[in-house]
């Protein structure tokens, strides 16, 4: 399988991981050879109820089996999208209560993008240094890494760059700006989070100029920083909240949440603002309304800062520089990019799964799922810290 895989199906990077799987439970995944890997990465942040929750597995087979797909976004009355939207709304603040549900995060992007010129009718985006938002064109033209934008060139007009965090840099945002949109916490930039009332004067900037503030919250979102969305911890409500990855616990899907009154800017001039054949889909909205569920009627997001303690706990050795992140959202910043790449490649070979970032070659993540026991804290734990003692030995 493995030979086929590197044949026929497109890579994008030299030296895939690939393992090989026969199946995955719980904050395992298993392979060919009968090797049971702890998963502390969850699909990047997607399974936020690990692998095969029953919960999602029966929402899945039920709507699979009543009905799948039946028409394009927004034409006809579906209930599990209609059920999720709606139970959304009420956990989220007033302003933020009408979701278009799309199928991957990238294109959430692309919808808020979208939305923030033809809400305002300008044209200027402003993103952060080190931003990550996804990989099309318009999450492309707003990544702040040059390095990884410069072949796909030109990319769409009128973005500015902003650093996260600096309070300086929030004059570049004006009356001209349409939408200044950061992730909450950094993501492929290292786990950073907003430092010293951030957040709060970059809404407060734009509220003097009228741009809408777009807050991604694709990765820390749905519990994983110890609240449903990560910008709870900051005093800070977003014009444009956009959501993915762990929504629906391992299935595609995007969304972007605003008000009724500004999503209503779609519907005319032009119709059909935003098109999307399989957005809402009934069986991931199914899945999205099962995790959310879950997520939010047990004690999983509490327990997410109470598993963040004993994780920062444990992992205590020299090489391990600083813990960044919040909750289960965490990266082990080492030495050297040297000593990343052999945790990662090294903890593979021993049955556990750790992953890397996209821009900061130091980093090592930690995402696992929610749903992680504090056994399986411990076990990856000790393997990380036996195959650190081991480096250069
Ligand atoms: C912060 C952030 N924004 C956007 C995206 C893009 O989401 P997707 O890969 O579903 O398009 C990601 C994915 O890693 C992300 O972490």
């Amino acid at each position: 399988m493995k030979s086929d895989f590197l044949k026929y199906q497109a890579q994008t990077t030299p030296h895939p991981l690939a393992l090989e799987i026969t199946h995955a439970k719980g904050s395992y995944i298993y392979d060919t050879e009968g090797n049971a890997h702890l998963d502390f990465v969850a699909g990047v942040s997607a399974c936020s109820l690990g692998h095969c929750h029953p919960r999602v597995v029966k929402a899945v087979q039920e709507q699979a089996a009543t009905y799948m797909h039946v028409m394009v976004y927004g034409e006809y009355v579906q209930k599990p999208a209609v059920a999720y939207t709606k139970l959304l709304a009420s956990l989220l603040p007033e302003g933020l209560e009408t979701t278009y549900l799309v199928n991957s995060g990238t294109e959430a992007i692309e919808g808020a993008l979208k939305l923030a010129r033809r809400v305002t009718g300008r044209s200027q985006l402003i993103s952060a240094r080190h931003a990550y938002h996804g990989n099309t064109m318009g999450s492309l033209s707003i990544m702040g890494f040059e390095e990884r934008k410069a072949a796909f060139r030109p990319l769409i007009p009128d973005v500015a760059f902003i650093r996260f965090n600096s309070k300086d840099d929030l004059k570049k945002i004006t009356e001209k700006t349409a939408g200044v949109v950061l992730e909450t916490i950094q993501g492929g930039a290292g786990f950073i989070e907003p430092k010293n009332d951030y957040l709060k004067n970059v809404r407060q900037r734009c509220d003097e100029t009228g741009a809408l503030l777009i807050l991604d919250e694709i990765q820390p979102g749905f519990g994983r920083t110890g609240k449903l969305f990560a910008f709870e911890h900051y005093g800070c409500i977003p014009d444009i909240l956009v959501m993915g990855k762990g929504m629906a616990s391992g299935l595609p899907v995007g969304a972007f949440t605003a008000s009724r009154k500004m999503m209503a800017s779609l519907q005319i001039s032009p119709k059909l603002g935003h098109i999307t054949t399989f957005g809402g889909n009934p069986v991931i909205a199914a899945a999205c309304l099962a995790t959310l569920g879950e997520i939010t009627e047990t004690g999983l997001i509490a327990q997410t800062l109470e598993k963040e303690i004993v994780f920062r706990k444990l992992l205590k050795h020299s090489l391990i520089k600083e813990i960044r992140g919040k909750g289960l959202m965490l990266a082990l910043i080492l030495e050297n990019s040297d000593i990343a790449n052999h945790l990662v490649l090294t903890c593979a070979k021993k049955g556990l799964i750790l992953f890397w970032l996209l821009f900061e070659p130091k980093a090592v993540r930690i995402s696992p799922p929610l749903t992680i026991s504090i056994n399986e804290i411990e076990d990856g734990c000790g393997t990380i810290l036996e195959v650190l003692k081991m480096y250069g030995q």
